[in-house]
């Protein structure tokens, strides 16, 4: 497709031999397309290097423009700025034909092509309950996962279990005391949450507990069999919870290698850091000091030698360099863990690895999701589960749909699609970095700028479509007949999505998609209020029908990207 930026710098290096790359990122999108054109060039950033007025260097390279053109209409001076006005025929004919070529992929590239992204996202915490904190990773690294195979690359998503760890100590322990005053089956994260509340109360009141604690998972670790037994029984009660939560966000992952994965791999690790002269004793653990990084200590190894989260970290950065030969590394976790992937980037600079895997490990740090109680912990046992979320968004989803359109067809299935889709769409609508709060009621209306609403103009598409009994073929289409402003308007976001793809990848910003559909939803709105579609003359009809067309394709496919579905009524 035509790149419009690329035309206008070609132009304007050729007049003040400056190279495009240098030109393209001083290019603006001015707020008023009608008043300053599609794009506006800012000459004051080249006056210092051509020792001249901008408003003398505006004039100059208007002057040496020979248009119109294929690109462009004209160019404007308006104070030092060149206002490039785009040959809208030409616009129209590309975003259309475009779309006519690749069709569902229309905004897609082939420029991951051979390159893999690890994605590390999700990862609960075994036998401690699914909540909302895991909500945001989830739905991060779940958008990432589609917006980078939409790019070309290949997406390996690894839902990193947290299924290792002192916490397994204290949980043998309670179930070893009063495992038989508790039913497991009936709900097997409650009990165990309530075991471990339970124990860690102990714990802090008597050291010897604690002491015990360790003990059972320094055991766990050397392979004792009723340690091993008792583990393996949390574990698959709780995957068989955590499924239920996949399953309604339709999530699937490639790898679900765990932290316990890495345990054999450690004596490695260590070695290699043995080697660098940099492994410490301090304290009776081991650890690399990041003083002058400004960081505290890493621990690798504590006293009674038992692994750390960190250290089955550094395991597994080696083990994904070595599988999966990784373009990039992605962490999806809260911001809370900053600190930890600091440290544990700095600290895989010390294996044996090629550099470009250790430059290339990337923190995609997230905002807490607020409720009006304030902050969640697993300790005090005051969580709200995902599941439980999950299915409220649902039930009022339903509500909202008795009321609307009592008469819909497949009810159940059209909420869930907008309950879950309100939710995600909701964590994905803000940059990732700020703090989500969580409000039922903006979250599911129809108006604003929320999931149901983009849906709900995703249906409007294909109700249209549906009405007309037709799509048009692409060679009938007039391309004349989509001149009007808010046809264009509606072309010019379409034209957009494929750079909105790669802003979004480079950012690891889902939120990125998210204002697009939004702005689509919203132009397209306008269009069709302002414009008839059917009961106009055949020319104009078939041209606006296509275009709704290509809204509806490229709207669900925005959503796609986001992990969100769409119904086919609502
Ligand atoms: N299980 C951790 C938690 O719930 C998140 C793991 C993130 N991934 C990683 N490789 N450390 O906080």
């Amino acid at each position: 497709m035509i790149d419009f930026k690329k035309e206008i710098t070609q132009k304007i290096s050729r007049i003040v031999n400056i190279e495009v790359d240098k030109l393209i990122q001083f290019l603006e999108v001015p707020p008023d397309s009608e008043k300053m054109g599609e794009y506006a060039f800012p000459c004051f950033k080249l006056a210092k290097e051509l020792k001249k007025a901008p408003q003398i260097i505006a004039n100059e390279i208007k002057e040496k423009m020979i248009l119109p053109d294929e690109a462009l209409e004209r160019v404007e001076v308006i104070g030092g700025y060149l206002n490039f006005y785009i040959n809208r025929e030409t616009l129209i004919k590309e975003v259309l034909n475009e779309f006519e070529l690749k069709k569902e992929m229309f905004g897609s590239s082939k420029d991951g092509a051979g390159k893999n992204i690890v994605i590390d996202y999700s990862s609960p915490n075994i036998a401690k309950p699914f909540h909302i904190g895991h909500l945001r990773s989830t739905v991060i690294g779940g958008a990432l996962y589609n917006i980078y195979q939409f790019l070309g690359y290949k997406s390996v998503g690894i839902n990193h279990l947290g299924d290792y760890g002192t916490q397994f100590g204290k949980l043998i322990e309670g179930y070893k005391r009063w495992g038989s005053e508790y039913k497991l089956e009936e709900g097997p994260i409650d009990v165990l949450t309530q075991i471990y509340v339970r124990i860690n109360n102990l714990c802090n009141q008597d050291e010897n507990v604690l002491n015990l604690c360790r003990d059972n998972f320094k055991k766990l670790e050397d392979g004792d069999p009723y340690c091993i037994e008792l583990w393996e029984k949390f574990k698959g009660l709780s995957l068989k919870e955590f499924q239920k939560v996949y399953d309604l966000f339709n999530c699937k992952f490639d790898s679900w290698k765990g932290e316990s994965f890495y345990i054999n791999k450690m004596p490695e690790i260590i070695e290699m850091l043995e080697k660098t002269g940099k492994l410490v004793e301090s304290q009776g653990a081991r650890v690399i000091e990041l003083e002058e990084e400004s960081m505290v200590p890493c621990i690798i190894e504590k006293t009674n030698g038992s692994s750390t989260y960190a250290t089955r970290d550094l395991a597994a950065i080696l083990y994904r360099a070595r599988n999966y030969n990784y373009e990039k590394a992605i962490y999806v976790t809260s911001y809370e863990q900053i600190l930890h992937f600091k440290q544990v980037f700095e600290v895989a600079k010390l294996l044996e690895m090629d550099d470009s895997y250790k430059e290339n490990l990337i923190h995609v740090p997230f905002g807490m999701v607020l409720l009006k109680e304030g902050k969640m912990s697993t300790r005090e046992g005051n969580i709200i589960k995902l599941e439980d979320l999950l299915e409220e968004a649902i039930c009022r989803a339903t509500k909202v749909i008795e009321e609307k359109n009592p008469n819909l067809k497949n009810k159940e299935e059209v909420a869930r699609k907008v309950g879950v889709g309100a939710v995600i769409f909701n964590d994905l609508s803000n940059s990732r970095i700020k703090d989500e709060i969580f409000d039922w009621d903006t979250m599911l209306s129809f108006t604003g700028e929320t999931g149901p609403y983009v849906q709900y103009i995703y249906v409007r598409t294909k109700s249209i479509l549906d009405k007309a009994g037709y799509i048009p073929g692409f060679s009938e289409i007039d391309f004349s007949k989509l001149q009007d402003k808010f046809s264009i308007e509606v072309i010019k976001v379409l034209y957009s999505f494929g750079d909105i793809v790669k802003i979004a990848a480079e950012k690891n910003e889902p939120s990125v998609i998210s204002r697009f559909v939004i702005n689509l939803a919203q132009s397209f709105s306008s269009f069709y209020t302002e414009n008839r579609i059917i009961g106009e003359e055949k020319k104009v009809k078939d041209a606006r029908l296509y275009l709704t067309n290509q809204v509806g394709v490229v709207l669900k496919k925005g959503l796609e990207l986001l992990g969100i579905e769409v119904p086919s009524e609502m």
